[in-house]
């Protein structure tokens, strides 16, 4: 199938590279127009130009920023249908080193970011009486996580609630609201911020053997923002490679070797 997001514009923030630009390639080869929305303007316009696409320098933890990346795609391309809000940072600190500097900002990008993108958007998209607001979220906060991750967690289990609240919100609208929760995934903020040991043992952790790749969550994405998903809305979708079902650490035994 192509074309399921024919004549749709999409603001994709937080997508210079790694699972962000995987999902404004998505949209693209599905024909949706994108802008590119990042901290990061070198790497930012480069995609923006891959991808036939505008790059709106943005940082998505200040309200103006969020309000220009939504007016470039009013102006750019005359509308928003889809606005996707990936951009996270994840450090990794344990929860006694952690200061309150660095816990400000981890949920300054990654939550206040999510309600900030979602409220600049929500004006025209109510007007048009059509939206479909992604979030990437995690499975660490919501699900699981491990040691490092204070910050980060309870940031990404916000924006589980966040979503709920605003997917409630904007049902009247003509407005879904969903996220996805990835598991480890090979990019790379992933190769900058954790350790190889970290990622090896992640590998171990995932029944179906890898780590998933930016492209495994754009195919998520991608059925949220089309409208196959129409009457999906408050929820949040696991993208693991099953990485959590297992009850016991060793997952792979089986009944009859024991
Ligand atoms: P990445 O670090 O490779 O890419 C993130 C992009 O967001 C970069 O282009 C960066 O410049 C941009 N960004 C950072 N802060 C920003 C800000 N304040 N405003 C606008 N853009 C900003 O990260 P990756 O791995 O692609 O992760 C993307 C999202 O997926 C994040 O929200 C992360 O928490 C989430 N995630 C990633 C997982 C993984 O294993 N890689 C697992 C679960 C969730």
């Amino acid at each position: 199938m192509s074309g399921r997001l024919e004549g749709k514009v999409a603001l994709v923030i937080g997508a210079a590279r790694g699972i962000g630009e995987g999902i404004a390639e998505r949209f693209v080869e599905e024909g949706a127009r994108v802008v590119i929305a990042d901290t990061e303007a070198e790497a930012g316009r480069a995609t923006a130009a891959r991808l036939g696409g505008i790059f709106a320098e943005t940082d998505i933890s200040r309200q103006d920023h969020a309000e220009r990346a939504v007016q470039t795609a009013l102006e750019g391309f005359g509308g928003l249908d889809i606005l996707v809000q990936n951009a996270g940072i994840y450090p990794w600190t344990l929860i006694e080193n952690i200061s309150t500097g660095e816990w400000d900002k981890v949920l300054a990008v990654n939550l206040r970011g999510t309600f900030l993108a979602a409220r600049a958007a929500l004006p025209h998209m109510k007007a048009k009486a059509y939206g479909r607001m992604v979030f990437t979220s995690s499975i660490t906060g919501p699900r699981v996580t491990s040691p490092g991750h204070g910050h980060y967690s309870a940031s990404k289990a916000g924006i589980n609630g966040f979503i709920k609240a605003a997917a409630l919100e904007f049902s009247g609208y003509g407005i879904t609201v969903n996220g996805i929760e990835p598991g480890n995934i090979m990019t790379a903020g992933m190769k900058a911020e954790r350790s190889e040991a970290f990622i090896r043992s992640m590998e171990a952790a995932i029944p179906l053997s890898r780590l998933g790749s930016p492209r495994d969550v754009a195919n998520c994405a991608l059925f949220l923002a089309s409208d196959e998903a129409s009457y999906i809305t408050g929820t949040t979708i696991v993208v693991d490679g099953g990485q959590t079902l297992p009850e016991g650490a060793d997952f792979r035994i089986n009944p009859s070797s024991v």
